[in-house]
């Protein structure tokens, strides 16, 4: 068969991303090989994103720049799937000329039938609204982008309608996957030399509430944590009002879990909670916060923040300021509130003032900088151990790996460390990255 090149844009998420590895695996079951290199690729496929509007117009613009190249190469063939024609349908074949064939997030299994389509001259739209079956969830039919670091569903969907998101409406109702499954997939990843596993799903605390022989997710972290070969363990994401006892529990005792949490705020105040139907109250947060941090010592939390959600008023914004500053997370991702169409809070009519939304991003912006250079500069002086990715993108000529806790460490070293976990002392610490010099090698690891 006659060689073809692909290459994927990835937009959003981890369960993007995971699925980009599962469409990439697909691909070169079918004689393509991946390129990153656009102009040499004879199929492009746009992953999208819409969980914000901005995401949508990435990808619009994306689109506009993708003209000239099929213009060049009249062959190439350009698919969008993800979680934009989830929510906008067929309809969205309409908006450019330059797409071929648009997919949702439960058609993946059909690629190959819609390629060939394609081939013989037709534009094609499969968008199925109920949850694939089809989907191969075995974990090997993936094209991981890392031979050291795998994602690995755990669940799909999300059954929370928070009353901002379009999650669940464009990944549908949780459905977990089998424990024995999970643990097989990454047994085999154990033995392919995998060393971190990362769980994914929308809301990894309700886990295998679904299954028919229901099992928690503290439990499958503890299964997972006897698996040899596997030295680290993290999971995304975490909703605070199903963070239970039990989970803090295995993160104290389960050696591999990392210390490390992303557990999304939103907001600091009640009324916001409220609206927003996250299910807990701030009081509530910051007792889970508490609990964990005097279990797991260290833990670096990391949150996310919407600003300017309809009716949040200067008070109210200051009390998620103030949340913030009193758990002293390591990182947010701070977001301007977007309306989504299709989601409830779409009927809020007391919206915020753009300016006032600007500001309040600005100073929730400026304290979470202000916290995490204090974070890293603690770090100074300290050695910690780092999970080698390869080279840095920023400093080529340096090695870039990641702390437990999450963090980017760059140091010298030479790249057939890549995998190796080494114990590196921080020397220097910045805003989004800290330096250092590694106090081992991959060569004493194996020796000790
Ligand atoms: N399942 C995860 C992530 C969902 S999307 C969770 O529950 O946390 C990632 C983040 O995007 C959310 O945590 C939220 O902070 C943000 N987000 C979602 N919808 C948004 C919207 N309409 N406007 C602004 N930010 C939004
Ligand atoms: Fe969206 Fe809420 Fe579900 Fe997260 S928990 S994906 S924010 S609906
Ligand atoms: Fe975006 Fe879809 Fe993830 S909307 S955040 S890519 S689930």
């Amino acid at each position: 068969m006659q060689a073809r090149n692909f290459s994927i844009l990835t937009y959003g998420c981890q369960m993007n991303k995971y699925d980009s590895e599962q469409i990439a695996g697909i691909l070169s079951k079918q004689s393509y090989s991946k390129t990153d290199d656009l102009s040499e690729a004879d199929l492009i496929l746009l992953n999208t994103c819409t969980v914000r509007e901005k995401a949508d117009h990435k990808v619009l613009s994306k689109l506009g720049r993708l003209r000239e190249l099929k213009e060049k190469n009249p062959n190439l063939i350009i698919g969008v799937c993800g979680c934009i024609p989830q929510v906008q349908g067929e309809a969205f074949l309409d908006r450019s000329r330059v797409v071929d064939f648009v997919f949702g997030t439960q058609n993946i299994h059909q690629l190959s039938e819609m390629i060939s389509e394609v081939k013989k001259g037709k534009r094609v739209a499969r968008i199925e609204k109920e949850p694939s079956e089809a989907l191969d969830f075995s974990g090997d039919a993936l094209l991981r982008e890392s031979g050291y670091q795998a994602w690995v569903s755990i669940m799909t969907g999300c059954d929370n309608f928070c009353t901002y998101c379009i999650v669940p409406y464009t990944r549908g109702r949780e459905r977990s996957r089998e424990p024995d499954e999970i643990i097989n997939e990454i047994k085999i990843l154990a033995g392919k030399g995998y060393v971190e596993v990362t769980l994914l799903g929308q809301n990894v605390n309700s886990y295998g509430s679904d299954l028919s022989s229901p099992v928690h997710f503290p439990d499958l972290l503890e299964r997972i944590n006897e698996i040899s070969g596997i030295e680290r363990i993290r999971f995304v994401t975490s909703h605070p009002k199903d963070l239970s006892d039990g989970l803090i529990e295995v993160m104290k005792d389960a050696k591999k879990v990392c210390e490390y949490l992303h557990l999304p705020l939103q907001s600091g105040a009640d009324k916001v909670l409220g609206r927003m139907n996250r299910g807990y109250t701030r009081e509530l947060y910051l007792e889970k916060v508490e609990k964990l941090k005097s279990a797991v010592p260290g833990i670096s939390l990391t949150t996310d923040v919407i600003v300017g959600f309809p009716g949040e008023s200067e008070e109210d914004f200051n009390e998620t300021e103030k949340v913030m500053r009193e758990v002293g997370f390591h990182f947010s991702f701070i977001f301007k509130y977007s309306p989504r169409p299709g989601t409830s809070a779409m009927s809020f009519t007391d919206t915020v003032a753009e300016a006032a939304i600007a500001e309040r991003f600005n100073r929730l912006d400026a304290l979470q900088k202000e916290m995490t250079l204090r974070h890293n500069e603690a770090l100074v002086g300290k050695s910690v151990e780092v999970l080698v990715e390869g080279k840095s993108k920023t400093n080529p000529e340096m090695l870039m790996g990641r702390t437990r806790t999450n963090k980017i460490i760059i140091f010298p070293g030479s790249e057939n460390s890549k995998g190796a976990l080494l114990k590196v002392e921080i020397t220097q610490a910045g805003l989004y990255s800290l330096y250092g010099r590694a106090l081992t090698t991959k060569e004493s690891n194996h020796a000790g």
